[in-house]
């Protein structure tokens, strides 16, 4: 029989939130993402920090800033990131409209700043600050990370796990580019995660490619009569403009499936592999090309994501925008 102390042991595992450090580039789904991190009872938001990526970086700052404000969590310190990639000039994002986050006009300007430490020190100085290892999830170019590594690499074994928006490995549909813009946009930066040994969990467009909003979905979100699912309705309308004029498909949910993984790993079934990624190439320059067959005589170096159950994801987006 199950002692009392074992039972109580068991419940506060059960609820004890996962503490994580965010970097995003705000984005509308990276927005949508951050509206999980804070409403979730599994996660507590340590920090956010942000990159350039989907719009330069003084934009994807103040979006962070005005979503974290909107939904309550203006306590939750942001520190701004690297202003272009490591190694090559920035190539913005171009879903999300010139604010990079177009299409929210309930969404105050925010009154709350970023702390003053630049996002690199900021995420050295919790990592270390932190007891236990902590997971780092990021849905934006590795621009932050991999700088981390560079300059603070005792950080390393503080970082319990990596769950990176990113990358593409099997392009089985049409709907899948041969490249991923996070790696696209900072492929250097990407090559020194993948070379520093870091527990990293990739969520590639493999799977985020099937959570993509329709009708269906549409209407579950209309059914969240709240100001925050208006904004998330008006964030999900401008977001799917350029998915479905180039491809005819619904915008896809990437940085809120990666952040769910935080909540709920068995959303998707993963396989080891040794990822590489082209940073010569021409028409596939930027692209994560998996080793399946060990060709390369290397050691996997990540986890990727290879299938997702889409309802299970869907139905936890629901809950957790519920009030
Ligand atoms: O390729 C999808 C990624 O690019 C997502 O993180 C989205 O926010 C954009 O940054
Ligand atoms: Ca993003």
């Amino acid at each position: 029989p199950v002692t009392n102390a074992q039972r109580e042991d068991l419940m506060t595992q059960a609820v004890r939130p996962t503490r994580i450090l965010y970097d995003c580039d705000p984005g509308h789904d990276d927005a949508i993402a951050l509206v999980m991190a804070h409403r979730s009872p599994a996660v507590e938001l340590v920090g956010v920090t942000t990159t350039c990526g989907n719009a330069e970086i003084e934009k994807t700052t103040s979006n962070a800033l005005r979503i974290l404000e909107f939904i309550g969590a203006g306590n939750v310190p942001v520190a701004q990131g690297c202003y272009r990639p490591l190694a090559r000039p920035l190539r913005l994002g171009t879903a999300d409209g010139p604010s990079g986050l177009e299409g929210s006009p309930y969404l105050p300007q925010a009154t709350i700043r970023p702390v003053d430490q630049h996002a690199v020190d900021f995420l050295a100085a919790k990592l270390l600050a932190e007891p236990e290892p902590m997971t780092v999830v990021a849905t934006g170019p590795l621009s932050n990370i991999g700088l981390l590594i560079l300059k603070h690499r005792n950080v390393l074994p503080k970082i319990r796990q990596l769950i990176w928006m990113g990358g593409v490995f099997y392009r089985k549909s049409e709907i899948i580019t041969p490249t991923e813009f996070n790696a696209f946009c900072d492929p250097e930066a990407l090559r020194i995660v993948l070379d520093s040994g870091v527990k990293l969990l990739m969520v590639g467009l493999d799977v985020t490619m099937q959570v993509l909003v329709e009708e269906p979905q549409y209407a579950e979100f209309r059914k969240i009569d709240t100001e925050l699912g208006k904004v998330v309705v008006d964030w999900l309308l401008f977001y799917e403009k350029l998915h479905r004029n180039s491809m005819g498909v619904g915008g896809a949910l990437h940085d809120p499936l990666a952040l769910a993984l935080v909540i709920d790993p068995p959303l998707v079934r993963t396989r080891p592999a040794h990822i590489g990624v082209d940073l010569t190439g021409t028409f596939a320059f930027g692209a994560t090309v998996a080793d399946f067959w060990n060709e390369r005589g290397e050691p996997p170096n990540a986890e990727i994501a290879t299938e997702v159950d889409a309802d299970r994801f869907f139905e936890l987006l629901y809950s957790l925008l519920r009030d």
